[in-house]
């Protein structure tokens, strides 16, 4: 019999062909990057034609890649400018292009990094970075962690690896505590987890938005007086809502005493321990058991980049490994660690190139400047607007986020806030956004793309106070 025929369009291109994809490719992206500052904040207008003109039947032929690239175009120009200097709303990141690049470099070569043994250096690389990073959050030479996709898994693989190392595998007794401002993936964690909405206790907070340790301490002595189990407790280290970092020193106090494992979810704020003046306003946070970090928003890298560190990398792997047949000629590796056994994943990117690269590439203190940068913008902005007759803000910045609520001369402070908002929207230059906290609508500016700089926050504040001013003259 004869062996098969080979495709008639290999998937493979020519080398020189494959130089030809990737130019156009960054043709495409060069322009785009050079482009952004001159983009708009956000540009949603018509999105939904574009996004129905993606409807079509799987294509049987090939197009050309510059075919491709014209209709992205449209699409990624019909949406908000994440990547760009005026995304100052929600949390951002920015992307920079150093990652991009990296993952490149990682989807092409394609090693596996799930276990060691297919790749140990590319394996240690990864550890290496994950290490790095433990090291940057105060822990002990020892202490590890996985790369995960961002912070909301991170969360979750922190809960379920604090359950079991405290809980019984019967766990439906063990019950967590999170401040009311806690993000929502703790919640969703909780319930993914298994633990019904009534084992989770929102403990109030006090006027900056902090967790009130007294408050925590009464729910976890009641909860045991009652029969429940108390077991997990979570310290923000930066809430979303206005980068409130929590009293961590008491909730530690808290925590030894009755025995809880303290998770730091510090996706938003946990970066800024790289310079002193954060490093400053977190103190404990090296204690915790486990902390949350994205690298997608304070290490400004691509989404996708989140990780969890933990004091005990043995209590990630009891929580997670387990072996298979199939994997026992791969099962151990020296000198790296085999992350399928420290997380649910198996298969998967190789994220750490993504970290280790623009580290490599830029040095520690090129992040280290930009974080300084967005500390000083966020104060600049509030100094800016705290004297302004028709903003009152809630609090001084504690990290980048400045939260403010609107005062205007007589009529729905809410609605007039909102109003402020689109219309400072409107103009394009800037992209902010907007929350609720007790029951008031709350304006935010986050600071924290590396593309923001002084002239963007300027351009912010002043929108704000022009189109307050200009309503309430309306
Ligand atoms: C404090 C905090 N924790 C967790 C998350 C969830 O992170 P991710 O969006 O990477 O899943 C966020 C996201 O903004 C956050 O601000």
């Amino acid at each position: 019999m004869r062996p098969p025929r080979g495709p008639a369009w290999p998937l493979e291109p020519e080398a020189a062909d494959l130089r030809r994809l990737i130019d156009a490719c960054a043709d495409y992206v060069v322009e785009h990057i050079d482009s952004l500052p001159r983009q708009p904040s956000f540009d949603v207008e018509g999105a939904g034609l574009v996004a129905a003109s993606f409807d079509e039947p799987v294509p049987e032929e090939g197009r050309p890649i510059e075919t491709i690239l014209d209709r992205l175009r449209p699409a990624v120009a019909k949406s908000f400018t994440t990547a760009g200097p005026g995304y100052l709303a929600f949390i951002p990141g920015g992307g920079i292009p150093s990652a991009a690049v990296a993952d490149l470099v990682a989807c092409a070569v394609n090693r596996f990094v799930g276990v060691a043994a297919a790749a140990p250096a590319l394996a240690r690389i990864e550890a290496q970075a994950i290490s790095w990073l433990a090291g940057l959050m105060g822990y002990p030479p020892g202490a590890g962690g996985i790369l995960t996709s961002g912070g909301s898994l991170s969360n979750l693989i922190a809960l379920v690896t604090a359950r079991a190392a405290r809980l019984p595998e019967n766990f439906l007794n063990g019950t967590l505590y999170a401040s009311e401002e806690t993000h929502l993936s703790l919640f969703k964690a909780a319930r993914t987890a298994g633990f019904p909405d009534r084992n989770v206790r929102r403990i109030a907070v006090d006027g900056r938005f902090r967790l009130r340790p007294d408050r925590l301490e009464a729910a976890v002595v009641s909860d045991r007086a009652q029969g429940r189990r108390p077991f997990f407790v979570v310290a923000n280290v930066g809430t979303t809502n206005t980068g409130a970092i929590d009293p961590l020193p008491e909730i530690l106090d808290i925590a030894r005493r009755h025995e809880l494992w303290v998770h730091a979810d510090a996706a938003y704020g946990g970066f800024f321990r790289l310079i002193p003046e954060g490093a400053g306003r977190m103190p404990g946070v090296e204690r915790c058991d486990s902390i949350t970090l994205d690298p997608h928003k304070g290490l400004f890298l691509p989404y996708g980049t989140g990780c969890l560190l933990v004091r005990d990398p043995e209590t990630l792997r009891r929580a997670h490994q387990g072996g298979a047949a199939y994997l026992q000629d791969v099962s151990a590796a020296e000198g790296a660690p085999n992350f399928t056994d420290l997380s649910p994943e198996l298969s998967r990117d190789f994220r750490g190139l993504r970290l280790w690269l623009p580290i490599q590439l830029h040095g520690l203190r090129a992040f280290k400047e930009q974080i300084q940068e967005k500390l000083d913008l966020a104060l600049w902005a509030y100094d800016e607007l705290k004297d302004d007759p028709f903003f009152e803000m809630l609090d001084e910045p504690q990290l980048s986020i400045v939260a403010f609520t609107a005062r205007p001369r007589g009529g729905d402070p809410d609605a007039f806030g909102a109003e402020v908002l689109r219309r400072v929207n409107a103009r394009r230059r800037v992209f902010l956004s907007s929350s609720t906290i007790g029951g008031r609508y709350v304006l935010r500016i986050c600071v924290l793309s590396f593309r923001t700089h002084a002239e963007r926050v300027r351009d912010a504040v002043t929108a704000l106070k022009e189109e307050a001013a200009r309503l309430s003259e309306l």
